[in-house]
């Protein structure tokens, strides 16, 4: 039964009163979302720098672009979780970094295809052209569409020192070399007879070869393969420092 000095009743206030309620409500929620976020604006980068992630080559950039226009990622995703089934699959899962160059990032929400931040490596490039010439020649019962017309389409991008410079403005750390010499990159990467210069400094671990079996021209199958090779091979995800990070992360 209810006393006269009920404990509750300063709440029965709050409950009977909807604007009252309303606006404790807010408050309330207002410090909780800046316990999350002022911490935020404190930390120079939310994501953590690890070894070996570089900015892409100018290559592999158009490369990207290729895949985003094609839409590969309506299909793949570019994102291992940390889940057992997936990390026994696919590799070692996903570290932030590696996708802090990613502008728009390809995760992906979507598997019809397996997952591909780790592909690069996997396959030789031969493998990799039969079978976007056409999957079902490898795998009978892929759904797989077939690209093969990228192997015929020479390699066109407008303006690579400008792809370049957009990508600084988001920040991507493309030195003026990186963006005077992207022209020059573009070609030095797939081409066998080209002197590649300064390109493998600039870019670490960058692969540079013919990637589509025809050292005649670069195509877009080049610029494709040489994005896949890539993919998930910058970062040593068993090196001590990625460790480190990785047991940082744990920590948090
Ligand atoms: C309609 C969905 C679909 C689209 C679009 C698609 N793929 Fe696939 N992809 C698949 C499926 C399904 C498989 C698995 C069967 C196979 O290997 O063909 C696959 C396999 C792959 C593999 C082999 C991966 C592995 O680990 O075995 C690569 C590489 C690949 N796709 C690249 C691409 C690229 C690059 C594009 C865009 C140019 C693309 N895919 C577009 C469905 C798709």
């Amino acid at each position: 039964m209810n006393t006269a000095k009920e404990p509750g009743s300063r709440h029965k206030k709050i409950e009977r009163n909807v604007t009252l309620l309303a606006a404790l409500t807010l408050v309330t929620v207002a410090i909780g979302g800046l316990v999350q976020i002022t911490p935020l604006f404190y930390l120079d980068n939310t994501i953590e720098k690890v070894d070996g992630m570089r900015p892409y080559t100018p290559l592999e950039q158009a490369g990207r672009d290729i895949y985003v226009r094609e839409g590969c990622y309506t299909c793949h995703s570019q994102m291992i979780r940390p889940f057992r089934d997936e990390v026994e699959r696919y590799g070692h899962y996903s570290l932030a970094a590696e996708s802090m160059y990613d502008h728009p990032f390809q995760w992906g929400s979507k598997r019809t295809g397996p997952d591909l931040a780790r592909v690069g490596g996997r396959y030789s490039d031969e493998w990799h052209v039969q079978h976007l010439r056409n999957p079902q020649s490898l795998v009978p019962e892929s759904i797989m569409p077939q690209y093969g017309f990228l192997a015929d389409t020479e390699l066109k991008v407008a303006d690579p020192s400008a792809m370049l410079t957009a990508l600084t403005r988001v920040g991507v750390p493309y030195s003026d070399r990186d963006i005077e010499m992207a022209e020059t990159d573009i070609q030095a990467q797939a081409d066998p007879d080209m002197d590649a210069g300064d390109l493998a400094e600039r870019y670490p671990k960058a692969q540079i070869r013919d990637f589509d079996g025809n050292p005649d021209v670069v195509t877009e199958m080049d610029a494709l393969l040489s994005y896949l090779q890539m993919l998930g091979t910058l970062v040593d995800v068993n090196s001590a420092a990625a460790q480190e990070e990785l047991a940082e992360e744990k920590g948090r």
